[in-house]
C-alpha cells in the first residue's frame, strides 16, 4: 500500500537568532549551567534550521535578540498567534519574563492584534492548534486557569492536558502536530505524534480518543526532544538521531528532514521551540 500523498501548507514563522544563547540558569531538567555552551555553534545550527524553512518555501520573520535573555531563541514561548490575534505570554519563570514585552511589541509592530494575558501561560510551547482545536498543556509552566482565557480569546475549544514528566515540561516537547492545517474540508482529521507517558491517565485517554491514528512514541525510548518538531503537513523537520519516529512518519506519507540543533537542546528546547507559527495578519 503506497502512503497517502501529503499536502504541504505554506507557513509563516517567527524566529530569533541565538546571538546571546547560553545556559546561565536552570529552569528545566535539560539545563546544566556548569556546562560550557558554544554560541557560535548554536547560531550555525539555528541558521541551518532557518534556511531549511526558506528552502521549503516558508516565510520567516525575525525578532531581534536581546543581550541577557538567554532563552529568547525559543520563540514558541513568545505567544500564540491565530487569525491575526496574538495572545502574549506570561511566563511562569522569572528568568524569561523580560521577553514578554519585546514579543508583544513585535506582534503589534507587525500588524497583529495583541492581547495581554492575565493568567500564566507560555505561548505556543504549551498551546498547540490542531485542526480547529487548541491542545493546552499545564502542570509545569502554564497554569490551568489560563485555558479559559485562551478559549475566550480565540473562540475555540481548548483541551486541557496535564503534563507529569519533568523532562517534558512544555506540551511541544511531548506532542508534534503533523497536520497544522485549518479547514481540511473533512478530508482527514488533523493528526499528531506524541509521547503518552508525558501525560496523566486522563490526558492519555483524551488523546487516544481524539487521535486514534496518532503516532505514539514508546515510553521506553531514551528521553529526547525528537517530538519537538515542525510539520507543514508534508515535511516534518526534526532533530537527529534517526529513530523509529522517522520510519513511522514515512509510512504515513510524511517527509522527515533532519536538522541538528544539539547545542540548542542544552537549553531544553529544540526545533519547535525555536519556531513560532504566525497565523493570519498582514505580512
Ligand atoms: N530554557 C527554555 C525554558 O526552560 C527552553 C524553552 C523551550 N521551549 C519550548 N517551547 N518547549 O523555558
Amino acid at each position: 500500500m503506497s502512503p497517502q500523498e501529503r499536502i504541504q501548507q505554506r507557513r509563516r514563522y517567527l524566529m530569533c537568532r541565538p546571538d546571546y544563547f547560553t545556559v546561565s540558569y536552570e529552569i528545566n531538567p535539560w539545563m546544566n549551567s556548569t556546562r560550557a555552551t558554544d554560541t557560535a555553534k548554536a547560531v550555525r545550527q539555528w541558521q541551518e534550521l532557518h534556511d531549511t524553512y526558506l528552502r521549503l518555501g516558508h516565510e520567516v520573520d525575525l525578532i531581534e535578540p536581546i543581550p541577557g535573555l538567554d532563552d529568547m531563541v525559543y520563540t514558541a514561548n513568545g505567544g500564540l498567534v491565530i487569525d491575526g490575534v496574538a495572545l502574549g505570554a506570561r511566563f511562569a519563570v522569572g528568568e524569561r519574563r523580560g521577553e514578554e514585552r519585546p514579543f508583544r511589541e513585535w506582534f503589534a509592530a507587525h500588524g497583529f492584534d495583541v492581547v495581554e494575558p492575565v493568567a500564566t501561560q507560555e505561548g505556543e510551547g504549551d498551546l498547540m492548534l490542531v485542526g480547529e482545536t487548541i491542545l493546552a498543556g499545564y502542570g509545569f509552566r502554564s497554569q490551568l486557569d489560563s485555558h479559559a482565557e485562551v478559549a475566550d480569546v480565540f473562540g475555540r475549544e481548548v483541551v486541557s492536558l496535564r503534563l507529569v514528566d519533568p523532562s517534558y515540561y512544555h506540551l511541544d516537547t511531548a506532542v508534534c502536530v503533523l497536520d497544522p492545517v485549518q479547514g481540511l474540508g473533512g478530508v482527514e482529521r488533523a493528526n499528531i505524534a506524541y509521547l503518552p507517558s508525558a501525560f496523566d491517565e486522563r490526558g492519555q485517554g483524551e488523546l487516544l480518543e481524539r487521535f486514534p491514528d496518532a503516532i505514539r512514541v514508546p515510553a521506553a525510548d531514551p528521553a529526547s526532544l525528537e517530538l519537538n518538531a515542525v510539520s507543514d503537513g508534508r515535511n516534518v523537520v526534526l532533530s537527529p538521531p534517526v529513530t523509529s519516529l522517522d520510519a513511522q512518519l514515512r509510512e504515513r506519507g510524511y517527509h522527515p528532514i533532519h536538522v541538528d540543533v544539539s547545542e540548542l537542546h542544552l537549553g531544553g528546547g529544540g526545533i519547535k521551540c525555536c519556531t513560532l507559527t504566525l497565523r493570519g495578519g498582514t505580512s
